[in-house]
């Protein structure tokens, strides 16, 4: 199966994605969640959402903003630890991931973003990924493909 990568420059489409193409039955697994914000709108339309971040402090301001949703878990994670991702999926989502959404910040390795994307994609094959880092579409639009 063919994973759909959505790449966005900046918060505003990042959340302009998650809006358009999040439907309702959805399970989503979001990877740096800060203070919830995204999360939020999230939750406002899918099933139920794994929402992580490696920041204890972040993750406490998401439970308090999320404070009123019951589709929603918010964990502290190291997301590189993809295995303690997938533990808390199985927990909270009986393994199921539709959607992926990785936001690790504006100035995160465009590397690791992709490497990222790449091994949850694997892991939890969702039909689509939603990820924000401008540095790795500047890279893209950067490339030739010499034939
Ligand atoms: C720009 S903020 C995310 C904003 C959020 N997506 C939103 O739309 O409001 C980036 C977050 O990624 C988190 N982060 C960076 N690397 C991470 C990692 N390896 N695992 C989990 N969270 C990470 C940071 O702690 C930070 O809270």
């Amino acid at each position: 199966m063919v994973v759909r990568v959505i790449l966005t420059s900046d918060v505003k489409r990042y959340r302009k994605a998650a809006r358009a193409l999040i439907k309702g039955k959805d399970r989503v697994l979001e990877i740096g969640c800060a203070s919830g914000k995204t999360t939020k709108i999230v939750a406002e339309i899918a099933e139920k959402v794994v929402a992580v971040d490696k920041s204890a402090l972040e993750v406490s301001r998401a439970r308090e903003r999320l404070k009123d949703f019951t589709n929603v878990v918010i964990e502290v994670r190291d997301a590189t630890e993809v295995n303690e991702v997938k533990k808390l999926i199985n927990d909270h989502l009986n393994g199921r991931v539709d959607v992926v959404m990785i936001d690790l910040g504006g100035v995160a390795d465009p590397g690791e973003v992709l490497s990222l994307t790449r091994r949850y994609s694997f892991a939890f094959k969702p039909k689509l990924c939603i990820v924000k880092n401008r540095l790795l579409i500047d890279f893209i639009k950067s490339c030739e493909i010499y034939q």
